[in-house]
């Protein structure tokens, strides 16, 4: 009988160790910035228990540098060397609640994204270590062998470092100065631009903690304290929330709140605009991931909605425990992540709930507006499924100039006002309200614009039998007329003083 068995395989090892200078200098491009890099970092503080984290950046002396200080547990020489190796921790291992790391990177990966030579002093039990990963130095090497510097206190920024802590420190910034080394002035002001913005990021994915409910952490900027930014205006009391969903996903569960922010007239401009973000209020509505408290994706609806206008106010926290990294594809940045197809279904039940409730409100109001002011300027229209706004030519104050023209001329004018009706610029309205919608605003009225209206909507009223005290407050239920309240009250006045 023929023997089916396969002979077995040979097999030889060799070292295939990668060189260390290609892999450190792949790591460079995880496509961190700044502001992620920086929050990377920080990470590992909360989880060291920090109760402070101090960002030193130096961008006008001869060497720019960033130190990122802590106060936290700080690490013995052997966990320092640990810590500095790529890879330190396997994604696989089961991490403490409170800890935000996952893959054994970030501290690497995020510091080489901004710098060439990344050293980390750490004190505990009165005892510091320090070590070194200097890039230039592995260019012309292979290996890995990490610098111990045994005489910390000479190096720059030593004096920071608290009774247990640890300072991790950024020095030849490459990326960060834009590679316009030639032109100091250019290099200065990138890195300032790039401080700006990571300032703002930071306040934002770390709003919980320094708002003080989660562990309480103090963030300094060059001494500046920086303040939360919390993109759900929780504390604001015109901002609406609805009560929070729970989903149970095996062990793990996961937390829904859906928040609706106040109208923009109700929150000064520098509220607004800060949690609109750099994008603005269109772009930032959808959903605020959190894991463990620190934000990993500032709004979008990852393709459970579309970003709409009438939904720009709607906002949704969703907090996700840290058991669940492997179902959401945390990256190494800790800035983006996929909706497991569990959660992906029930949150898109809960979102188009949301959603519908805000776009009815709204359309609602829109009706209210135009339809149930006594005397709309303009009319709504619904005709075969669209929208068609056209002026109204019953308004009193259209019908009074009517009356007084010659009999051939009314119709004459009937048309003209019908013609601002059908040349409405629809599309160029759709485009900036669609950019900047609060910029856009009526045009302003001067007293002797609004007269000929005020008078003849007072008379129509008047012969409806509203009495003169009714007739402030029946003028200024129109939004036309409330928008220039002070205005209408002069010549209301005037036309008391004529009617008595
Ligand atoms: N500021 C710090 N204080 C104390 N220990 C630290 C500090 N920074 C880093 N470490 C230690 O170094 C280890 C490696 O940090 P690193 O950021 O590279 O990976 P990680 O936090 O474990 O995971 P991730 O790649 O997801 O950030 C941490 O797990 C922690 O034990
Ligand atoms: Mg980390």
């Amino acid at each position: 009988m023929e023997n089916n068995k396969k002979p077995a395989l040979t097999i030889r090892e060799v070292d295939a160790t990668p060189y260390a200078s290609s892999l450190i200098e792949g790591h460079r491009d995880f496509g961190y910035n700044l502001e992620t890099a920086l929050a990377d970092v920080i990470d590992n503080s909360i989880t060291a228990g920090a109760t402070y984290v101090k960002l030193v950046a130096n961008s006008i002396s001869d060497a720019p540098f960033i130190a990122i200080v802590d106060d936290g547990s700080g690490m013995t020489e052997t966990q320092l060397i640990e810590a500095m190796r790529l890879g330190s921790k396997n994604p696989k291992d089961i991490r403490a609640k409170s800890d935000l790391g996952r893959f054994g990177l970030g501290l690497k990966s995020a510091s080489f994204s901004q710098c060439r030579c990344l050293t980390v002093i750490t004190r505990q039990d009165s005892i510091s270590s320090c070590a070194r990963w200097d890039l230039d130095r592995f260019l012309q090497r292979r290996d890995w062998s990490l610098e111990l510097i045994d005489n910390p206190i000479d190096i720059p920024n030593y004096y920071l470092l608290p009774k247990a802590g640890t300072i991790v420190i950024w020095e030849k910034l490459d990326r960060l100065l834009g590679n316009v080394t030639q032109d100091r002035d250019k290099s200065i002001s990138f890195m300032n631009d790039a401080l700006v913005r990571a300032e703002k990021h930071l306040r934002l994915v770390f709003h919980r903690f320094l708002e003080g409910t989660k562990p309480k952490l103090k963030l300094y900027l060059n001494e500046r304290q920086l303040k939360p930014i919390d993109p759900m205006a929780s504390r604001h009391p015109a901002t609406q929330k609805a009560p929070e969903d729970d989903l149970k996903i095996a062990d793990a569960t996961v937390k829904i709140s859906c928040y609706t922010l106040p109208h923009h007239q109700k929150m000064t401009r520098e509220e607004w605009d800060e949690i609109g973000g750099p994008e603005g209020h269109l772009k930032s509505q959808g959903l605020y991931i959190y894991r463990e408290n620190r934000l990993i994706i500032t709004g979008g609806w990852l393709g459970l909605a579309r970003q709409t206008e009438l939904t720009k106010l709607c906002r949704v926290a969703v907090d996700i425990p840290n058991t669940m990294d492997s179902e959401w594809k945390i990256d190494v940045k800790k800035a983006s992540a996929q909706l497991p197809p569990l959660v992906r279904e029930r949150l898109k039940k809960v979102v188009e709930r949301f959603v519908g409730t805000s776009k009815r409100t709204y359309t609602h109001k829109g009706q209210i507006l135009v339809d149930e002011t006594r005397f709309p300027i303009w009319n709504r229209i619904k005709c075969n499924g669209q929208t068609v706004f056209r002026p109204n030519t019953e308004h009193p104050v259209f019908r009074s100039y009517s009356a007084q023209l010659p009999p051939e001329l009314r119709e004459g004018f009937e048309r003209c006002l019908r013609l601002i009706g059908s040349g409405l610029p629809i599309e160029t309205l759709h485009a900036e309200l669609t950019g900047n919608p609060e910029s856009v605003v009526s045009d302003e009225t001067s007293d002797d614009d609004l007269k000929p209206m005020v008078y003849a909507m007072a008379k129509t009223l008047s012969t409806h039998g509203v009495p003169n005290e009714g007739l402030i407050d029946a003028l200024l239920a129109h939004p036309f007329l409330r928008s220039n309240q002070a205005a209408v009250i002069r010549v209301l006045e005037e036309y008391f003083r004529e009617n008595k």
